[in-house]
């Protein structure tokens, strides 16, 4: 069978992940990884023994490739795919698709218009316990769902020293659209309006010009009603870097999720750790788990031509949600979602 010759842009704390996913992966060939970081590149060519670059267009034009694979920081997402796009490439895009639903715009209509596929990473479609919750949510005995709750949050240190451009994106772009993406996904319909109310200040202090935490309410076409919460202000002595839950209210039934309940716990001399064993695990020299499952299903979908999980419009759609939740946070009023 033919392999998928794919490069990676941009190689942080997530990219680390892309690499792993298709270094295991037996249908593709890492051709080369592309950083604006020479640091990182050194330290790439050192631990992963592949080609890397520091300009994208450079790489494009010396190496043979298929697809390429972004995980650049949220509010650059556009360049490095545009540059994908304008090279006839097909693209798996880091979560948001955007950081603006001007930019989410202009990549669909490129790629529409270069005819190349972009996916999306929302990587919590992935999960088995969102899995389980969508079949569940399926099954004809459970009736209309009525009310949701969602919370999905991260330690002070994702902020303030995890991520340097955390003053440009926001617990609504990094997390947020992680939950809206999946409500979207569990009620299979869209956002109509929005209501949201965020504090500021604490991150500000310590120099992250950014919402602490953002709480909004989401109206369906379904008449479920959802209240989404996120923040970045979570203490550090937290079991792990971030925590979240859901419970769902339907006509004939109660679903509760609750990601503190993996089943495996931790003790040092420090503190509890509550690692979500499901997330990414390495196992006999593979990466496994629902971190690296979509970028698998990117290659099988690509090699294969079937439908991605989580497509452009599943991007856009994330993206117009966060755009709203700012602007409603931000004016205290109502925002009807607007879509071209
Ligand atoms: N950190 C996480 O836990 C996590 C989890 C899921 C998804 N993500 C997503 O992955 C993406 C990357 O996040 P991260 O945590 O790895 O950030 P990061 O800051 O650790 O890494 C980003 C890397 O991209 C490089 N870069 C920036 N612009 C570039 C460009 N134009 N060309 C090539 N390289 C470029 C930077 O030098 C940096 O090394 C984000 O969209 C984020 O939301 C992160």
């Amino acid at each position: 069978m033919k392999k998928l010759n794919i490069a990676v842009v941009g190689a942080g704390i997530y990219g680390k992940n892309h690499l792993d996913a298709y270094t295991s992966n037996p249908n593709v060939n890492l051709v080369a990884v592309c950083d604006l970081k020479k640091e990182i590149t050194d330290k790439v060519e050192q631990d992963y023994q592949v080609k890397t670059y520091n300009d994208m267009e450079e790489m494009l034009k010396s190496e043979e490739i298929d697809a390429i694979s972004v995980a650049t920081p949220d509010p650059y997402h556009k360049d490095p795919v545009m540059t994908a796009i304008r090279y006839g490439k097909d693209v798996l895009v880091e979560k948001p698709l955007a950081t603006t639903s001007a930019d989410a715009y202009d990549i669909i209509e490129a790629a529409e218009k270069a005819g190349v596929r972009v996916m999306v990473d929302y990587h919590k479609r992935w999960d088995p316990a969102s899995i389980a919750v969508k079949n569940k949510l399926a099954d004809a005995g459970t009736g209309k769902p009525v009310r949701g709750y969602m919370r999905m949050d991260n330690v002070y240190d994702v902020a303030i020293n995890w991520l340097n451009w955390s003053s440009d994106s926001s617990p609504v772009h990094f997390v947020g659209t992680h939950c809206y993406d999946l409500i979207r996904w569990y009620m299979g319909c869209e956002v109509v309006q929005v209501y949201a109310v965020g504090h500021k200040g604490i991150l500000q202090e310590k120099g992250v010009d950014t919402y602490d935490s953002i709480t909004a309410i989401l109206e369906f076409e379904n008449g479920c009603t959802w209240t989404v919460e996120n923040a970045w202000i979570l203490p550090n002595g937290f079991a792990k870097a971030d925590d979240g839950c859901s419970e769902i209210l339907c006509e004939h039934a109660m679903i509760r999720v609750d990601s503190q309940k993996r089943g495996v716990e931790f003790f040092d001399d420090q503190k509890q750790y509550t690692p979500n064993i499901c997330f990414i695990q390495n196992h006999n020299g593979r990466a496994i788990g629902f971190g690296i499952d979509p970028l698998n299903d990117f290659v099988d979908c690509i090699l294969h031509d079937k439908p991605f999980v989580a497509n452009l419009n599943d991007g856009l759609e994330a993206e117009l949600i966060a755009e709203a939740v700012h602007k409603s946070a931000d004016t205290r009023q109502v925002v009807k979602i607007e879509r071209r």
